[in-house]
């Protein structure tokens, strides 16, 4: 048994962007905890999405927390502008800081900027073992389940040893999981240990996303009482 909680964080990527205020108010309404907000650099990813006056717009309308997956080569440059924006949550990826001392720079810029909940992700070739020197200093450690550059990609199994590591070796802050997530896969990321679920295509390109969101939810929660 433990207490953690499930959050659903639908993907942002995922959602019409000519009409991000009406579907950032109707996946609130069906349930989202937080709000998962993809940005990419074309440069760390081969992909180009949003930068912050869009997170800031995206903060003007949402009422739950900002979820910010910084795919970007100098996230501390950036640190106060998404602060600015609204972000609450900030993840930066250990491949563009891959040392301690990198990353504690760059946890030290989100800090001084006043982001209140700091996040460190790994893609899904690179050991997660670097990250327990900083289990005290991070809120939250995304597991990327698939290659980061693009919504709608195959859920990447072998991560999952990576979550059961880090709640083996007493990580208590969130693991979130991002990439792949659909009904199936949700319950094995629970059952290892995470407690923070990104989905973008099987939320948004689903018939009925208030009840797919109860659906993953519930799922995550029985599972993650499993063990
Ligand atoms: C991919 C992004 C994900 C993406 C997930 O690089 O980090 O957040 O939106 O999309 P799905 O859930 O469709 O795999
Ligand atoms: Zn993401």
């Amino acid at each position: 048994m433990n207490d953690r909680t499930a959050l659903i964080s639908p993907s942002l990527l995922s959602c019409d962007f000519a009409q991000i205020a009406r579907d950032v108010e109707m996946i609130e309404a069906a349930g989202a905890d937080w709000l998962h907000v993809d940005v990419m650099d074309a440069h760390f990813v081969p992909n180009l999405t949003i930068g912050p006056p869009v997170v800031k717009a995206i903060s003007r309308v949402a009422t739950v927390p900002l979820d910010v997956h910084l795919m970007i080569s100098e996230p501390a440059r950036y640190a106060e502008a998404f602060a600015k924006a609204g972000a609450h949550v900030l993840t930066f990826h250990w491949e563009v800081a891959p040392s301690l001392e990198e990353a504690r720079a760059v946890i030290a810029a989100f800090r001084d900027a006043g982001i209140e909940k700091v996040g460190v992700s790994v893609k899904p070739d690179t050991p997660v073992e670097p990250l327990a020197e900083l289990f005290d200093e991070v809120d939250l450690i995304l597991v990327m389940s698939v290659v980061p550059g693009f919504g709608g990609q195959s859920f990447m199994g072998e991560v999952l040893d990576k979550v059961r590591w880090l709640r083996g070796q007493g990580y208590q802050g969130w693991i979130e999981m991002d990439g792949g997530i659909n009904a199936e896969t949700i319950a094995l990321c629970a059952e290892a240990g995470t407690d923070v679920f990104v989905a973008g295509s099987a939320i948004f390109g689903a018939e009925d996303i208030p009840a797919t969101i109860a659906q993953f939810r519930s799922t995550a929660a029985e599972r993650m009482h499993v063990g």
